[in-house]
């Protein structure tokens, strides 16, 4: 059966999580590849919510080894309090969670980056990050001079290395922050990160040898891609995405497994959109539609609780997504979300300067002024998150999936009802089938 990718396919926040945990029960192995504690993964089980940061979702299966790749940038502190806060509701984590010593490490200094340096781009608008260092850490690793891997924290070299550092970010800093700015103390970071490395060490280890070995051996494993593929750094709408490649392309850079292990992609979307943060959305629907979308949908930020902008399915960036991601099916969640809507709406086009476009502009400024061109579809008023059988949908609810399989190009092989488990349906047993 070897490698199955669940990737979100548009700005993130898609459901991913669900759908995971969802295929975990296929799988022995959940990976996560790129990203950090900029994720926010929701996970509900029997009415029970877990939300879970850098721990793979599929850590709430017992017998599935998770494992975190060197592609995700780690910080100590977030995934101990994860550990803690899953052990304390009975969820086992020990033998079954594996970090990688090549993950790079988040320390304070890129925290305090993050909040002093300016986020803004040339024309004046946030990308409006997490806050949790990712870029700052993410951009260390690429310049190399001052990064330090998750492995580097079991070496004899480390006070140095933390020391010499913390000196040059604390010059960099202090003309940055000027009174805001508190000096780091490379000595207190350098205790409290041996207490983290020694909490950690029974988890470090060479993720890359251990993924090949398992698909050498045939194993099932399952990729969780974090954020979405219109957040990719190389891919998306630039410069308003994370720092990692958050498309279908991440998988094989981000964990070490070539490509022809990966035998599926799933790309998950919403039924209609959202965006957190900053950056042009050409679909948002800043009225009583987006209103409606964010109540019903419960649309606050996992990680920032800042409210996400809502708007209408953009068929042409999520065909774009679902190409880059090499898709084999797609997953629609959040589907119950439009109930009740009189009529709902596609983008199927944008205008650009008076020419129509059915192409994702790869400018993040023609995308900006792309006006879309939308097809009307008629809406459903009775409530869904109880049907567990496509036949069961209202016709127009079905139509309205039909049509967006047609519009990106991929068949649909999931419908998201609802939050739990059980409030999903199946096209065919294709994907739920055991190996
Ligand atoms: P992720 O980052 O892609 O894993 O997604 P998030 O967990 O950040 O956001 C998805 C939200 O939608 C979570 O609160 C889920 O519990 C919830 N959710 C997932 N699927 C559905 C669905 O089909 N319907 C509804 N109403 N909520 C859903
Ligand atoms: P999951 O995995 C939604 C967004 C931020 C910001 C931009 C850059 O839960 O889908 P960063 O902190 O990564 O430098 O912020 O990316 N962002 C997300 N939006 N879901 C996420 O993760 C996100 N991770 C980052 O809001 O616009
Ligand atoms: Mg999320």
């Amino acid at each position: 059966m070897a490698g199955t990718a669940v990737v979100g396919l548009q700005w993130g926040d898609e459901a991913k999580g669900k759908i995971v945990d969802l295929l975990t029960e296929q799988h022995e192995i959940v990976v996560r590849y790129q990203g950090g504690a900029n994720a926010g993964h929701t996970v509900v089980v029997a009415g029970e919510t877990y939300k879970l940061s850098l721990i793979p979702s599929g850590i709430l299966r017992r017998n599935v080894r998770c494992v975190v790749t060197g592609g995700v940038v780690l910080n100590p502190a977030t995934i101990l309090d994860e550990i803690d806060g899953l052990r304390r509701r009975g969820v086992f984590v020990g033998d079954n969670l594996m970090l990688s010593d090549r993950t790079h490490v988040i320390f304070p200094w890129h925290l305090e980056e993050e909040r002093l340096i300016h986020q803004r781009v040339a024309d004046g608008e946030a990308i409006g990050t997490t806050m949790r260092g990712i870029g700052p850490c993410y951009r260390d690793k690429v310049t190399r001079s001052s990064a330090i891997r998750l492995g580097d924290l079991y070496r004899p070299s480390i006070l140095q290395r933390i020391t010499s550092i913390v000196a040059e970010k604390n010059a960099l800093l202090g003309l940055k922050g000027g009174a805001d700015f508190k000096p780091l103390d490379a000595a207190a970071i350098h205790r409290q990160y041996q207490q983290f490395a020694e909490r950690l060490k029974p988890h470090v280890g060479d993720t890359t040898a251990f993924l090949l070995d398992a698909l050498e051996q045939d194993k099932a494993v399952l990729f969780e891609g974090a954020q979405g593929a219109l957040l990719d750094v190389d891919h998306g709408t630039f410069p308003f995405v994370t720092s990692s490649n958050s498309s279908g392309v991440g998988i094989s850079s981000g964990s070490g497994v070539p490509g022809r292990y990966l035998k599926r992609v799933i790309g998950v979307v919403k039924a209609y959109s959202t965006r957190v943060g900053g950056g042009p959305f050409p679909t948002e629907q800043p009225n009583d539609v987006g209103e409606h979308l964010r109540q019903r949908g419960n649309e606050y930020g996992t990680v920032t609780r800042r409210p996400r902008r809502c708007g209408w399915f953009d068929a042409v960036a999520v065909r774009y997504t679902a190409r880059l991601s090499g898709v084999d099916a797609l997953a629609v969640a959040l589907l119950d979300v439009l109930s009740e809507l009189p009529e709902i709406k596609v983008c199927i086009a944008y205008e650009i300067d008076g020419r129509r476009l059915t192409t994702f502009p790869s400018h993040v400024e023609d995308l900006a002024r792309a006006a879309p061109v939308y097809e009307t579809l008629p809406g459903w008023r009775a409530e869904i998150s109880a049907c567990r059988r496509l036949a069961d949908l209202p016709p127009e609810a079905r139509a309205y999936v039909d049509r967006l399989s047609q519009l990106v190009g991929a068949p649909v092989e999931i419908v998201s009802v609802g939050p739990d488990r059980e409030q999903t349906m199946f096209a065919s047993d294709r994907l739920i089938r055991r190996a």
